[in-house]
């Protein structure tokens, strides 16, 4: 196309040029033109009426010439006429003769058949006009001169329609010339590339009506297309560690590498629930880790988010087709919600996932509970949410976001129904080792659900590592250690370390209040004196969270360091979680029981050193303890990654604080500079929490500088950028081998 226009162009401005050229000769060929055109016509109007004049002006009758005069000017171009005597004396006139003409030029010899007719151009009021001077006869004998005089202006109008003419017809030739060049060019280039193409693959292909079939370049086609995958990859991975991650980073690869795909995501708990307060709606992001890394990814990409509908004013913020554009103060994707019966969610969501999956994924010593009904309730909420994928996707390939274990089926059911979708599934919390997922009732059936994804993700490669032992024990299906992938059924399933992030930077408005503001109204509006040291740990209330070891961890401080008694307060903000759930219920008795009695012990003077905020807390709100905080305990007995950390330390942009950190949680493997303990072991963190009140600045700095470039160069848009460039690898394998049909050049042939 770009060759056409190199064509085009040029052409245009040619013909250009050439118009510009001819458009004033046009001009003098058309004078000269009519110039002769009127002397041949002066010549027969004299020849014409020589005789009858000769006849009228014999009679003497002077009404009688003029009336013959005027009726022969009756002719459009025919100006005036008059008559001289062969003195050359003018004798009649027509009225518009012009009284600066005469007879006496120019005056023809009779006998100059070649002159006869000619004239001259007079310039005259309106324009030119062209005047001839004719001598007449009767029967060879001269009686006298016809003055002749046109009229030429219509010679100018003639003259401005021919250029006009001239300069249309020059653009019809540039056009017609210019598509028969696009034309051309466009057909030469297809074929030649899709001769190209066929000599690489080794094809035959038609030129000039012969075939041609080059069998030898068929190896060439190989090395190239595994030199292009090499190529490829080499500069991902190059690209990839010298990109700066962004939201815009993101979309590019959406927009390059994915060409604006459909992405669909689903999980079970929705990134915005509206939630009626007496008469007014309320909208609330929920705490949990899934949606603190989802969110920006999906600002990022659009596309649309399928939940489960929780909040009471949920039905009431939706459209017809139970959609809504979020975030509320600057749309930009769309949630659909699906709405559960009371028994679905009790037996999805309650039961099978958070009473059975969740311990059982989770090594905190609580049982996990399997009940038949739950499971039913399982198989069949996952069959709703597939069909409510279905009825969304708009293409037959989307990109689909499978998030955590509510959905183990979800994968092998929409892997049924589309079957050229490519569908990425993410374990958000750990995978434990065969043995222990062994006691699941259903763990072949939740393994099979799982191996319908083109790509399974876990935050650590420990958890991978579980996943193909699991699979290597419970299911028929082939693993590769070497690329870690499962062969089953006939399809891969790709399963790969993809550590989950946080938005960099932090998109909060704490982030725009000073530290010394935060530490201030943090210390007064909680009644704390100026100067307490503060720590603090924000979980949901949850068994996993290790929340019990933590004050177990503070009270054995103060006991074995009596002097941060009345100095040391330790903020302990929980967000109320799957309280239905006795175990929950019991936690949290257990939390509130455990804080009062260390509070009982320690307290003095307006002093307690656990302040218990079990309630909801808005994401802004949350960073301003961040912010005002010496100290974040993070002490999950096991948790897949744990954002709370890498928020905390995202949160510091001052670069002090020390953050203690569960060797159990992910984050332990990425965050090496924090203070890492075994939340198990009282006095490792009792004495940890000393280390970190008692840190000097410049080794908080340098741990937290480390921290936060770690966090700045693997942030959520990497999680997920990492995740679908993957994807648009595989995508982009699966076009070449069905371009190429070629079976045998599959090596590592993975659906998409
Ligand atoms: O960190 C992610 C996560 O633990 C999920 O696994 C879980 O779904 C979520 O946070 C919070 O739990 P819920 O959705 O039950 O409130």
């Amino acid at each position: 196309m770009r060759l056409s226009f190199r064509f085009i162009v040029p052409l245009a401005l040619a013909l250009a040029a050439i118009a510009y050229a001819v458009v004033p000769l046009v001009d003098q060929f058309t004078l000269k033109w009519f110039v002769r055109d009127l002397e041949i016509r002066t010549s027969l109007i004299t020849n014409t009426i020589q005789e009858p004049l000769q006849a009228l002006v014999g009679e003497g009758s002077r009404v009688k010439v003029l009336r013959f005069l005027n009726r022969i000017t009756q002719d459009e171009r025919l100006f005036a006429l008059g008559f001289c005597d062969v003195n050359r004396k003018l004798l009649y006139k027509t009225l518009a003769f012009p009284n600066t003409i005469n007879c006496s030029d120019p005056i023809r010899d009779p006998g100059d058949d070649k002159a006869a007719g000619r004239g001259r151009l007079v310039e005259f009021g309106r324009g030119p006009i062209h005047v001839a001077v004719n001598p007449v006869e009767a029967e060879g004998t001269p009686y006298g001169y016809l003055v002749m005089v046109h009229d030429m202006s219509f010679v100018e109008r003639r003259s401005e329609d021919t250029k006009k003419y001239v300069f249309y017809l020059f653009v019809a030739i540039g056009a017609i010339v210019s598509l028969i060049t696009v034309v051309i060019a466009e057909l030469s280039w297809r074929g030649w590339v899709a001769g190209l193409k066929s000599l690489i693959r080794g094809e035959s292909f038609r030129h000039s009506g012969n075939e041609v079939r080059m069998p030898e370049l068929r190896p060439v086609a190989r090395d190239l297309q595994v030199l292009i995958r090499d190529l490829e990859s080499e500069r991902r991975s190059r690209d990839e560690s010298q990109v700066n991650w962004s939201a815009e980073t993101l979309r590019g690869i959406l927009r390059d590498d994915l060409k604006g795909e459909e992405i669909l995501i689903v999980s079970n708990r929705e990134p915005y629930i509206h939630l009626r307060h007496n008469d007014r709606i309320e909208v609330r992001r929920p705490a949990s880790g899934l949606v603190t890394a989802m969110e920006p990814v999906m600002r990022a990409c659009s596309g649309t988010w399928i939940a489960h509908g929780s909040g009471d004013a949920d039905r009431e913020a939706v459209d017809a087709q139970d959609h809504i554009m979020v975030p509320p103060d600057k749309p930009a994707y769309r949630i659909r919600r699906v709405w559960l019966t009371e028994a679905e969610e009790a037996g999805y969501y309650y039961g099978f996932s958070n009473e059975g999956l969740w311990p059982l994924c989770h090594i905190a010593h609580t049982r996990p509970t399997f009940r038949s009904s739950d499971w039913s309730a399982y198989v069949e909420v996952n069959r709703k949410f597939a069909e409510v994928v279905v009825a969304e996707a708009k293409a037959e390939d989307p990109i689909i976001l499978v998030q955590d274990y509510h959905f183990a089926l979800l994968p092998r059911m929409l892997r049924a129904r589309l079957p050229n979708a490519t569908i990425i599934t993410f374990w958000h919390i750990p995978w434990p080792n065969a043995e222990a997922f062994g006691i699941c009732p259903w763990r072949e059936e939740l393994l099979d659900g799982l191996l319908g994804s083109s790509i399974l993700g876990f935050h650590t490669q420990f958890h991978c590592n579980n996943f193909l032992e699991t699979v290597d024990r419970y299911v028929e299906a082939r693993t590769d250690r070497e690329t870690f992938t499962i062969s089953y059924g006939g399809e891969q399933t790709a399963v790969h370390r993809y550590p989950i992030s946080i938005d960099w930077p932090l998109a909060s408005k704490a982030m725009e209040k000073p530290v010394e503001a935060c530490r201030a109204e943090t210390r007064r509006n909680n009644g704390f004196a100026p100067d307490a040291l503060l720590g603090v740990g924000v979980d949901r209330l949850d068994y996993t969270k290790g929340i019990l070891e933590r004050f177990i961890a503070v009270e054995r401080l103060l006991e074995l360091e009596p002097r941060w008694i009345g100095k040391f307060v330790f903020v302990q903000i929980a967000a109320p979680s799957r309280f239905s759930i006795d175990e929950y219920q019991n936690f949290d008795a257990r939390v509130r029981a455990l804080a009062r009695r260390i509070n009982e012990r320690y307290a003095c003077k307006d002093y307690e050193p656990i302040c218990l905020k079990i309630e909801h807390h808005e994401a802004d709100a949350v960073y301003e303890y961040y912010r005002a905080a010496d100290l974040c305990f993070v002490s999950s007995l096991h948790d897949g990654m744990n954002l709370v950390a890498k928020e905390f330390v995202a949160a510091r942009d001052d670069e002090r604080g020390v953050l203690l950190l569960s060797q159990f949680a992910g984050a332990s493997r990425e965050l090496t500079e924090a203070l890492i303990v075994n939340p198990y072991n009282v006095d490792q963190c009792a004495a940890a929490l000393h280390v970190a009140l008692t840190m000097p600045q410049a080794e908080q700095r340098a741990r937290m500088h480390s921290m936060r470039g770690l966090i700045q160069e693997f942030n959520v848009y990497r999680w997920a950028g990492r995740m679908l460039l993957d994807a648009a690898q595989m995508r982009m394998r699966r076009r070449l081998h069905a371009r190429s049909g070629d079976d045998g050049m599959r090596t590592d042939a993975s659906r998409a």
